[in-house]
């Protein structure tokens, strides 16, 4: 694999194959190359089901979509064009979660 990992983005941890950075997605992400990924696993905060302060950032189920929206916009960027992607979310937001997804250019159902 040539230019692994990208050198502009500060690596927590890294080898041939895999490399580790911490921060926020929707400042890590745009750092990486577009069409570089094959596959996306993501578990998002699923929108006030935990009592921590990362599953209530948002007031209101819009906000947090409109949040789920700028990740799937570098998601969908990310993405080879036979990527996948894995998206984990609440039972009670998991289709609107979808729908949001699934607005996009890519499948939402595989
Ligand atoms: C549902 S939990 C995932 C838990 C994980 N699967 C595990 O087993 O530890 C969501 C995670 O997203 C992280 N998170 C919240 N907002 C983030 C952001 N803007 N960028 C990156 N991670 C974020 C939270 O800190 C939390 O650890």
């Amino acid at each position: 694999m040539t230019d692994w990992p990208p050198t502009d983005i500060e690596w927590m941890w890294s080898d041939e194959a895999n490399a580790v950075a911490c921060g926020d997605c929707l400042s890590v992400m745009p750092q990486l190359p577009e069409s570089s990924v094959d596959l996306i696993l993501t578990d998002p905060p699923y929108y006030k089901v935990k009592g921590e302060a990362w599953d209530r950032q948002w007031a209101t189920p819009e906000k947090f979509l409109a949040w789920v929206g700028q990740l799937c916009a570098q998601w969908y960027r990310l993405l080879k064009p036979n990527g996948s992607l894995y998206v984990f979310a609440s039972p009670k937001m998991a289709a609107r979660v979808e729908c949001v997804v699934g607005s996009g250019s890519i499948s939402s159902s595989g």
